[in-house]
């Protein structure tokens, strides 16, 4: 983990509410990893007092050759109202990068990214990689984008930009697909018969996360979902950010004497620190509230 004093090289606004920010972070940007996270320190002050997590959205030069990051964030309370009033020049302590990201399925030809509002910037440097191997032929990119109304549709551009078929859906049918993403993607899976040969990476709304759990089953697709949680420390130290999951999903999918999973006596259940085991999960290690 590495502490950076960060300075802003460029914070602009997206779309209403959404801000994209550019930050000099040359040891982060040389080892971090797509799905990985950062936390900000936003005031040198009290207030607020913990840092705030955030994804990393992608790695660039920037001017002078100084490697740099990208962070896209939506404003929802104190800290990111801050954040938006600041400028190029103004400071930031980050650690990073932080928690456990994607992991490429190779074995699956079809690779489909489906994500809904601000959880799109999570998908994004995964996106670029399987872009590159996309343009090489080894695979297939479908890139599903989701947002309630077309204004609060962020990163299109972007996404579109890579070697990959993208759709929309939008809830209120303004734009592009008329409804949520999850009932897009059910569909496109049986049209184009693809169940026994994808590999689904979602970042999203957790209700989004609940609606993918059925169709991952009906057609076995494996699915690595991108959990947020409130964070204390982002390091492993203050349970905060505790998840519940299967004890028998977990022990097939990774090493528990190397994570910090712990399960409740003679349970079939226990929980995990999304900011160390996460925040990447595969969608049948989640246990979802009712
Ligand atoms: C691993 C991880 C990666 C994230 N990546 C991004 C990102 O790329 N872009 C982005 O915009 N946001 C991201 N978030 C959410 C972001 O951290 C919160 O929106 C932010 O901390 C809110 O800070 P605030 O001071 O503005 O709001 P606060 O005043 O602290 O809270 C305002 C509202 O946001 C809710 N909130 C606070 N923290 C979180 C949180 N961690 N997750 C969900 N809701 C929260 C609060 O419950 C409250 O309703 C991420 C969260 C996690 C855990
Ligand atoms: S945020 Fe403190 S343990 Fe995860």
């Amino acid at each position: 983990m590495i502490r950076e004093k960060s300075i802003i090289q460029g914070n602009e606004q997206l779309a209403p509410g959404f801000w994209k920010m550019r930050l000099v972070a040359p040891e982060i940007a040389a080892t971090v990893k797509p799905g990985q996270f950062i936390n900000v320190k936003i005031a040198q002050c009290k207030a607020p007092l913990f840092r705030r997590p955030f994804t990393v959205f992608r790695c660039l030069d920037l001017d002078k050759d100084r490697p740099g990051i990208e962070v896209v964030y939506e404003v929802v309370g104190r800290g990111t109202r801050m954040m938006s009033a600041m400028g190029k020049g103004d400071e930031l302590d980050i650690i990073g990068p932080l928690g456990r990201g994607f992991k490429r399925r190779d074995d699956k030809r079809v690779h489909i990214l489906v994500g809904s509002g601000v959880g799109l910037p999570a998908l994004f440097m995964l996106g670029e990689e399987l872009s590159l191997a996309a343009g090489r032929g080894e695979l297939e990119l479908v890139i599903m984008l989701d947002a309630k109304t077309k204004e609060r549709l962020i990163l299109e551009e972007e996404f579109g930009s890579l070697n990959g078929k993208t759709l929309v859906s939008i809830h209120d049918g303004a734009y592009g697909y008329h409804g949520y993403v999850t009932e897009m993607l059910r569909a496109y899976i049986a049209e184009e018969d693809i169940a026994a040969d994808c590999a689904i990476y979602a970042c999203g709304p957790e209700l989004m996360f609940k609606a993918l759990v059925p169709i991952c089953s009906q057609y076995n697709i494996p699915a690595q979902i991108c959990m947020e949680r409130n964070m204390g420390c982002g390091i492993g130290a203050c349970l905060s950010c505790v998840c519940r999951v299967d004890k028998k999903a977990v022990m097939k999918h990774r090493d528990v004497r190397s994570s910090h999973v712990q399960f409740e006596d003679a349970g079939s259940s226990g929980y995990a620190l999304v900011c160390c085991d996460g925040p990447v999960f595969n969608i049948d290690e989640v246990i979802f509230d009712e």
